[in-house]
């Protein structure tokens, strides 16, 4: 059985004057070995103190999003042995603070994501049954649906490192994907929130988001879509 080596990145606020990287050894214990799983043979059987977050264990629920041999991934889709054999660097998120090792804080994040109103606008009473959508329509919501709020694109993002208020990538496809839902009904406010200063013009095209996402998802071009949308709005009034 193979061993890896795995440097973790280490600071409690409260008690440590600067962060550090902890070297742990662990084996290979099993085939298919992700980096979440490593972090877990860590805490219970070397170093309890790690702090980290997960929960579903299979890309589901967005919380184990991290910085993994040079990028932002998820450590429960992370195969050890897709990293290579110098071993495994773990960091926490970017642009977060550090509440401990592993585990920022993601209110600044949620906060932006609640900023942008994520549900439905219609301007009308609910229907008694549900809201009907062609297969057509229900394609241009598709597939920003399937973001785990994860927050890989937030972290990778060269504007949110130097714009603490800047929307942010993920912020914004939800943004965008409700202006595209032809259930709502509330463009003019949806534009109004993001067409300013933090807003969608802050995006520099650079694609990081999209380059680290997890879904496949593409930021980059929701962000587009919003600044068409905002332009048509601004000189033809629709
Ligand atoms: Fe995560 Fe992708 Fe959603 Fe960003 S867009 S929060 S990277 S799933
Ligand atoms: Fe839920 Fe990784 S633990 S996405």
């Amino acid at each position: 059985m193979a061993d890896i080596t795995f440097k973790v990145f280490r600071f409690d606020p409260g008690t440590d004057s600067a962060p550090r990287f902890d070297t742990f050894v662990a084996p290979l214990f099993k085939k298919g070995l992700t980096v979440l799983e490593a972090l877990f043979y860590i805490q219970e059987k070397l170093d309890g103190s790690l702090a980290f977050r997960a929960s579903c264990r299979e890309g589901v629920c967005g919380s184990c999003a991290m910085h993994i041999n040079g990028k932002y991934r998820l450590a429960c889709e992370t195969q050890v042995s897709e990293l290579g054999s110098d071993g495994v660097i773990v960091q926490p998120l970017g642009h977060l603070k550090v509440l401990r090792d592993l585990v920022v804080d993601m209110e600044p994040f949620f906060a932006k994501y609640k900023y942008i109103k994520p549900y439905l606008m219609p301007g009308s009473p609910s229907p008694e049954r549900e809201w009907p959508q062609t297969v057509g329509e229900h394609a241009k919501v598709m597939p920003s649906i399937d973001c785990i709020l994860c927050a890989c694109c937030h972290a990778s993002c060269t504007v949110t490192a130097t714009d603490p208020d800047y929307l942010g990538p993920a912020a914004l496809l939800w943004a965008d994907r409700f202006a595209r839902d032809s259930r709502d009904n509330s463009l003019d406010e949806r534009l109004r929130l993001v067409d300013q200063l933090h807003g969608i013009w802050r995006c520099h095209t650079i694609f990081s988001c999209q380059e680290v996402c997890p879904k496949d998802l593409d930021p980059t071009g929701c962000i587009a879509d919003l600044k068409r949308k905002a332009m048509k709005r601004k000189l033809f009034g629709h």
